[in-house]
């Protein structure tokens, strides 16, 4: 029977996988270290990831019998693709399941921010409710703002789709404009980063991390945003510049943001952005829905099943380069 290391405990049922392998689950709360991952790998035929793992070119090489990648999340920057896909390893991802709980949280970040939800409630708690006041925690108006989407793929079709109770207009960046029928649907316009950033109150971001995203905001992108504008992040944490960010909201240059990814993950102890009110954080928790957690990881055993049975991955990230250097 084939051999399968699965790097965390899953909130699915493994049955269906167990017919098809020898399954070994690390049970830790802690994902296993480098190290503990790179001797597994030695032994193993599918490997079943998360982000939190780290899958380099060195792992990848001492995995001598892989032969399928499946990872439990949509986003896989934490794999070196061309490293698995030299060794003709497929990599498998779980694209779509996610998309509404991700976009659904982006909203909670989005008004949680504009509407000072965290700091209402620690003012609450703290017993310093005293009177209904007219200037009490004021916040940002969100009916009829300007929603800036960087990135329009699912999610980001998603985010807009949610929009349209607020009466909202929608920029968008992208590789490429969708169709218009799409933009009319949706309320939005393809515009440049550039406009986007100083046209939108709400800038929210919906990219994948890569060498071109990596620290895609810094000083001059915040520069350009207007001071009362609010920054969602529910993508990957390396996007943006975690010092700039600091700086711009410890300046006021823009107004609040509110971050479901940092970098690195967890957010160090010791990291600046802990102290400030206008910043509300939360630890990765985009697709954290039950049922959410179950379709990927459901998907990632199809993946997993499939790598090991030769198959093509039903969700795959290198399908089409695997097959190019066949
Ligand atoms: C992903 O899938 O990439 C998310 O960040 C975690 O669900």
């Amino acid at each position: 029977m084939p051999k399968v290391f699965i790097t965390r405990n899953l909130p699915t049922d493994l049955t269906l996988l167990e017919k098809f392998a020898s399954v070994e689950v690390w049970h830790e709360r802690q994902p296993p270290t480098y190290e503990v991952l790179l001797s597994k790998v030695r032994s193993i035929d599918g490997l079943l990831c998360l982000l939190t793992d780290k899958i380099d070119k060195e792992l990848i090489q001492a995995a001598t019998n892989l032969r399928v990648i499946s990872q439990m999340a949509v986003g896989y920057d934490n794999i070196d693709v061309s490293a698995a896909t030299a060794r003709k390893i497929p990599i498998g991802n779980t694209p779509g399941v996610l998309t509404d709980a991700t976009a659904d949280l982006t909203w909670a970040l989005l008004m949680a921010s504009a509407r000072r939800i965290v700091e209402a409630d620690k003012f609450t708690r703290a017993l310093l409710w005293h009177t209904w006041e007219p200037d009490l925690l004021l916040g940002a108006d969100i009916t009829g703002a300007t929603l800036g989407i960087i990135g329009f793929g699912r999610i980001g079709q998603a985010v807009a789709r949610r929009a349209s109770g607020f009466d909202m207009p929608i920029i968008y960046t992208s590789r490429n404009p969708c169709n218009k029928e799409l933009e009319n649907r949706l309320n939005a316009q393809f515009v440049s980063l550039e406009t986007l950033l100083k046209q939108s109150d709400f800038v929210t971001i919906h990219t994948p991390l890569t060498s071109d995203t990596y620290h895609l905001f810094g000083r001059t992108q915040f520069e350009m945003m207007k001071q009362s504008a609010i920054l969602i992040n529910t993508a990957r944490g390396g996007i943006v510049n975690q010092d700039e960010l600091y700086n711009a909201l410890i300046t006021n240059q823009i107004a609040g943001a509110a971050i479901d990814v940092t970098d690195p993950e967890p957010i160090p102890s010791n990291s600046p952005l802990l102290n400030l009110n206008n910043l509300v954080i939360a630890p990765h928790i985009g697709s954290a829905s039950y049922k959410t957690r179950k379709k990927m990881a459901d998907m990632a055993i199809e993946n997993l099943i499939a790598g090991l049975k030769g198959e093509q991955l039903p969700y795959s990230v290198n399908s089409a380069t695997l097959t190019q250097s066949d």
